[in-house]
């Protein structure tokens, strides 16, 4: 197993946000994680990668247990976030954005990264010394999913990466999920949009209120669609 999540709890003072939370991600997977605003899906992506702390349970990736692990050192182990709202830094260029992708890397390998994510995302390339602020909402979500892969990730955890996009980009950025896992990297994806997001996973959850309320293979859960619903309010 890639990442395993057991018995993860994330508390703010008294708000209880990750319950007990149980959840595996295998090589070659994407698990969609749904549920409506408030539900923990933040918490248990920023629990992940060391943003915010965990008060019990145990994160294991790639067979290390990360639990007390730094951000950086789980950068290190290849675990990589795509956070809400992007996070890129726009006073800085689409280039330097990148190196901050890269910042635990050294040498010329990443230079070489950079200008694949350049291949992949011409209209980055085209910009990359212009400031990121003059990025389109789309671009902004390319330039931060373009810092994770320069972290050369096993695993990217993507924060509701279609929130604020059209609907070609919506779909752009859905076939590039799918792309991802193509070539050996496997997502754990934080999404509203709950047909588009169980069409690319292989499994899915739904959270509520900090617990798993539901889970199954992708294409029973699209069937139960009436049943998410239940647990996402009326957004979709
Ligand atoms: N920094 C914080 N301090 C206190 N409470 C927080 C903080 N971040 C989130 N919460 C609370 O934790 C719960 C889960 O929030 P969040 O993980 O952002 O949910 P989601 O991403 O599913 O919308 C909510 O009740 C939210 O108000
Ligand atoms: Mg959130």
């Amino acid at each position: 197993m890639l990442l395993e999540i057991n018995n993860l709890d994330v508390r703010y003072g008294r708000n209880h946000a990750v319950k007990a939370m149980n959840l595996n991600v295998d090589d070659n997977e994407i698990v969609a994680v749904l549920g409506a605003n408030g539900a923990g899906k933040s918490s248990l992506l920023k629990a992940l990668h060391g943003l915010v702390p965990v008060h019990a349970g145990s994160i294991v990736f790639s067979g290390d247990d990360l639990t007390m692990k730094s951000s950086a050192e789980r950068v290190d182990s290849r675990l990589a976030l795509v956070p809400e709202g992007r996070q890129i830094l726009v006073s800085m260029t689409v280039h330097e954005n990148l190196l901050l992708g890269g910042y635990r890397r050294q040498g010329s390998t990443l230079l070489d990264d950079i200008e694949s994510i350049y291949e992949r995302f011409p209209n980055l390339g085209e910009r990359k010394d212009s400031q990121a602020s003059v990025l389109s909402g789309g671009e902004q979500q390319m330039l931060a999913i373009g810092r994770a892969l320069v972290a050369r990730p096993r695993l990217i955890m993507l924060d509701e990466p279609s929130l604020g996009l059209s609907p070609i980009l919506v779909d752009q950025l859905f076939e590039l999920i799918k792309n991802l896992r193509g070539e050996g990297i496997s997502i754990l994806l934080v999404e509203q949009n709950i047909k588009k997001a169980l069409e690319v996973a292989t499994r899915g959850c739904v959270m509520e209120l900090g617990s798993v309320v539901l889970e199954g293979a992708s294409d029973s859960l699209a069937k139960d669609s009436g049943l998410v619903h239940a647990y996402l309010g009326t957004q979709n």
